[in-house]
């Protein structure tokens, strides 16, 4: 079978990330979790006071930091200048930062080089807000993912082991969340005008994957 580009957008907790990695293991394909690079660059500026508006420092920062991904043991590490912060980059005050610094220009910019390095070879399941219509528009397939705010932040609260959280306060951050992706000027979160629509307020992740893993052979089925 041919090896295509999927990409997977929506807003934060409509499953793209345990869809995205099922999907790419059944297919063997290269999964990339966009949203971490958006994440490790927010948590290095934090690490270093680099407020949003240090536009030089910013861009000093976006050149020197070396992101990368590594799997272990079935599940997906984050890194950042070779220390995992995988932990790190989840919690909910990093992603309304990375949420902040993710509307910079420069911050944008920096890392669609990146994205369309990492997927340059194609056979890839790569998630994020803008990546049907700015990082990879010519991908040959993509998805829209969404679900009700409710069943989204139930779906956040469990993740969270420390339960520091209240899902009160995790409905909250995610509804500014997507305000904020979805208002911004550069590549806000948008479905593309040829993404496929699923609606997983109510699906398993069984049926969300076999729903796309069934597009995937519809798409690809010319190219034997
Ligand atoms: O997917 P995520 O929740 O890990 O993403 C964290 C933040 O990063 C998200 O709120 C907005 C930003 N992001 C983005 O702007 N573009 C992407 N392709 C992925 C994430």
């Amino acid at each position: 079978m041919k090896k295509i580009t999927i990409v997977i957008d929506g807003p934060a907790g409509a499953g793209k990330s345990t869809v995205s990695q099922h999907l790419a293991k059944r297919l063997n394909y290269v999964y990339l979790d966009t949203g971490a690079l958006y994440r490790a660059i927010a948590l290095a500026a934090r690490q270093k006071n680099i407020p949003p508006t240090n536009s030089k420092k910013l861009y000093e920062l976006c050149c020197q930091c070396r992101i990368s991904f590594k799997k272990m043991k079935g599940k997906q590490k984050v890194y950042l200048n070779g220390k995992d912060v995988t932990s790190a980059l989840r919690i909910p005050p990093l992603s309304l930062l990375a949420s902040h610094y993710s509307k910079l220009p420069l911050v944008r910019k920096a890392l669609l080089r990146h994205q369309r390095k990492l997927g340059e070879k194609g056979g890839m399941v790569a998630e994020g807000r803008d990546l049907g219509t700015v990082v990879f528009p010519h991908a040959e397939l993509k998805f829209f993912l969404v679900a009700s705010l409710k069943e989204r932040s139930k779906r956040r609260y469990l993740e969270l082991k420390d339960k520091k959280h209240s899902l009160k306060q995790i409905e909250k951050e995610i509804q500014k969340r997507d305000q904020q992706d979805r208002e911004r000027a550069l590549a806000p979160l948008k479905k593309a005008k040829d993404a496929i629509e699923i609606d997983t307020t109510t699906m398993t992740i069984d049926q969300v994957v076999s729903e796309m893993y069934k597009q995937v052979i519809l798409s690809t089925k010319d190219f034997k």
